[in-house]
């Protein structure tokens, strides 16, 4: 499974990289971004629960 954000919308609130920082961390312009490809079993459960938080919307599990 892959993860993206797309960082058009993000509003850097963070909460993604509170929920799992194994995968997703903040750029330099404090916007989410996705560390890595691979990502673990373990891993992908706390994504789905990023994703579902985000308040825009912008993380997508594929
Ligand atoms: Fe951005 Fe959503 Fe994370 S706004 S910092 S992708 S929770």
């Amino acid at each position: 499974m892959k993860v993206k954000v797309d960082k058009n919308g993000c509003i850097g609130c963070a909460l993604c990289v509170e929920t799992c920082p194994q995968v997703f961390e903040l750029d330099e312009d404090g916007l989410s971004q996705v560390i890595g490809n691979k990502i673990s079993d373990d891993d992908m459960e706390r994504v789905k629960i990023a994703r579902d938080e985000c308040p825009v919307s912008v993380i997508t599990v594929l």
